[in-house]
């Protein structure tokens, strides 16, 4: 397993992967129009990761010059619970870090709280805030 910065041939992985890990996900969130815009913008930071068969996992930060922000940590089903997850996720903060971000925050959706100790395990907290969000 490698970890690495999206290239343009990852795409069907990565689509295929999203629509399994998010099902439920909005029409914005689906790749045909999340990497295009991720491409445009701070590209160097979508990684993926692969095996022999393909991508396997991803995930994208992003950094405003103040805070970090983690989006699309997803493993494939049948690749879960080896680590993966967990590799990508310190990759991405390795990468934050490097551009001097010192805080990095993510959002996991009401009906996922299983996946919190997954970030626990990784030294994130539940902070106590209300997320917000408005579509421009
Ligand atoms: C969450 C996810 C990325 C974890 O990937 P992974 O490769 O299985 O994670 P790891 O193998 O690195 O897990 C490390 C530890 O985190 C914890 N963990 C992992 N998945 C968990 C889950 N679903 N619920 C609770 N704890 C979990 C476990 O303690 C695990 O260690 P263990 O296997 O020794 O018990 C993967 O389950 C996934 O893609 N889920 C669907 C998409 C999703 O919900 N993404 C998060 C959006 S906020």
């Amino acid at each position: 397993m490698d970890i690495r910065t999206y290239e343009t041939a990852d795409f069907e992985g990565v689509k295929a992967l999203w629509a399994e890990a998010f099902p439920e996900d909005p029409p914005w969130n689906r790749a045909e129009r999340a990497i295009p815009e991720k491409l445009g913008f701070q590209p160097g930071l979508l990684f993926v990761a692969v095996d022999d068969g393909g991508v396997i996992g991803s995930v994208m930060a992003g950094y405003d010059g103040h805070r970090g922000w983690l989006y699309s940590v997803a493993v494939g089903r049948e690749a879960r619970r080896g680590g993966v997850g967990t590799a990508l996720v310190r990759h991405a903060e390795t990468a934050l870090l490097a551009l001097g971000c010192a805080k990095v925050n993510l959002q996991v959706r009401a009906t996922n709280g299983a996946v919190v100790g997954f970030y626990e395990r990784l030294g994130y907290a539940v902070e106590e805030r209300v997320s917000l969000g408005k579509r421009l």
